[in-house]
């Protein structure tokens, strides 16, 4: 048997899916990790506890594929975009990752707007500066911890640090690199401009692929540390929203994937980059070469029900979604007035507003569990539906809606969906989310398939749809309208309190 393994370095844990030839799941394993949070708005990570989840999750399928050392042709990486690793000369880290939802870099967006211009930053970039992404944080390290900046030689997003400790390889490839703000993203490569203008030192950088080239191969430690041959070649892979959209067969124009994850994203393809003036959506390269894609991003989706589970749980460890969902599902479409905005970690699409913070609103004495829940549910729905709202404005035609994340497993989560967009909505049969993408980008490196679009076409396999209830459609319209004169009333109270923590 020829297998390839797809490795996703997510914020809640790694997965690691191997698949086989015709691109038939054989098995995975998941290590969850934590996350540490310092100070409000903070969000890191240790990078050896990614590496230390890969070892173990290499044992447990160690356990369910007996044959993997022999049979494994081509390793594929996806990971949380952004979140950024700082190494010495000597390769070792200096800090602990700065994770994609943290939220500390607001002065430094402001001083690149000064330093550069909105506009140019858009026009070298085509993106806004946002405090997710990799440059500010390198800014900030600059500002707030000259120490590490100095000692600082390569900078790397997470699932290329795990490349680094695999092949001993820096490299990345241009869907990541297209977050990170220092990448001319129309030409698929890095920005000379912005290197120099801001001085930083160009060696920093890692060599830059296109997502299903072969970037190294698997090394002797490595393999040996892992239980694997060495020499298996590890193509670029792709952030994780991108080797999602491969994995749910968004590699042309039209459909669109909307994935609830710890983030939520509306994503869609281009075949040019989306270029507009204010930057609405994020504007990136795709994982299949000659394609681009824009985003609308929600920071905490899946984010903030898992943040409700984990509260409940205080009180009762064996709280689950399931229980969770199937009291929302008792509620009425509305929760009875009551509304959350889901923004615990700031927001992105559309606010651009790292002080943002969740908030219910409505509460009285007729509202129970299920209401909180339902509550948000349908905030985080909202949420999406900005993005969608954003994208249609952007003038692009969407002919098709795919679900897909955590989320997506959700029967009420993906109806709620149908019902609030009023579009048919559909799920795929195997939703193994972006370690499925990166394995199929693994399978085009190492020949497998010509090119991505014939990878993704020949593993697509659809599995339901959710038709849109009209009546429903029609509440959800007018609540839809009243959430959002909601966070206009705040958005100035969150500044105001927030910077005063
Ligand atoms: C995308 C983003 C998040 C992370 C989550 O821009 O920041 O979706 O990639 O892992």
């Amino acid at each position: 048997m020829n297998y390839v393994m797809g490795i996703d370095v997510g914020t809640s844990g790694l997965k690691a899916l191997v698949v086989d030839g015709q691109g038939r799941g054989i098995a995975s394993a998941l290590v969850e990790y934590g996350m540490d949070t310092l100070k409000p708005g903070w969000a890191e990570q240790d990078p050896e506890q990614w590496w230390d989840a890969l070892v173990k999750a290499m044992r447990k399928l160690k356990s369910t594929v007996p044959d993997l050392a022999h049979s494994l042709s081509g390793i594929g990486l996806t990971g949380q975009m952004h979140s950024s690793v700082f190494l010495d000369q000597k390769f070792r880290v200096i800090r602990p990752a700065i994770l994609w939802c943290d939220q500390r870099t607001a002065k430094e967006c402001e001083q690149l707007y000064q330093k550069i211009g909105f506009d140019r930053l858009v026009r070298l970039t085509l993106n806004r500066a946002l405090t997710g992404f990799t440059l500010p944080k390198l800014l900030w390290l600059r500002n707030r911890e000259p120490g590490h900046y100095k000692k600082t030689r390569h900078l790397l997003v997470c699932k290329d640090y795990l490349r680094f400790r695999l092949t001993n390889e820096l490299a990345t490839e241009v869907s990541d690199a297209s977050g990170t703000l220092i990448f001319d993203v129309r030409n698929r490569r890095w920005s000379d401009q912005l290197i120099s203008e801001l001085e930083i030192y160009p060696g920093i950088l890692p060599k830059c692929y296109e997502s299903p080239e072969i970037t190294g191969e698997l090394t002797r430690e490595a393999a040996s540390l892992l239980g694997l041959k060495p020499g298996v070649p590890v193509v670029g892979g792709a952030g994780d929203q991108a080797a999602g959209a491969v994995g749910n067969g968004i590699v042309e124009e039209g459909a669109v994937l909307i994935s609830i994850g710890t983030s939520g994203v509306v994503f869609a393809a281009h075949k040019k980059p989306l270029i507009d003036k204010q930057a609405r959506l994020h504007s990136f390269c795709h994982a299949v070469p000659g394609l681009w894609h824009s985003m609308g991003v929600m920071l905490s989706a899946g984010g903030s029900l898992r943040w409700l589970r984990e509260v409940l749980r205080e009180a009762d460890p064996k709280m689950d979604y399931p229980e969770m969902t199937a009291l929302a599902e008792q509620v009425p479409a509305g929760a009875d007035g009551l509304y959350f905005l889901p923004y615990l970690t700031g927001e992105r699409t559309p606010h651009f507003d790292p002080y943002a913070r969740g908030v219910w609103f409505g509460l009285s004495l007729k509202h129970s569990l299920g209401h909180l829940v339902r509550a948000v549910m349908e905030g985080v729905s909202f949420g999406l539906k900005d993005s969608v709202e954003v994208m249609k404005k952007s003038g692009f035609r969407i002919s098709k809606f795919y679900l897909s994340g955590g989320g997506a497993k959700s029967q009420a989560w993906a109806q709620l969906l149908a019902d609030l967009l009023e579009e048919q909505i559909y799920r795929l049969k195997v939703d193994e989310g972006p370690s499925f993408g990166a394995a199929l980008l693994a399978m085009v490196g190492t020949g497998r398939f010509k090119e991505v679009r014939a990878a993704a076409k020949a593993t697509l396999n659809l599995k339901d749809r959710f038709e849109p209830d009209p009546k429903t459609g029609e509440t959800y319209r007018r609540l839809y309208r009243n959430w959002q004169t909601l966070y206009p009333e705040f958005a100035g109270k969150f500044r105001e309190l927030g910077s005063r923590l």
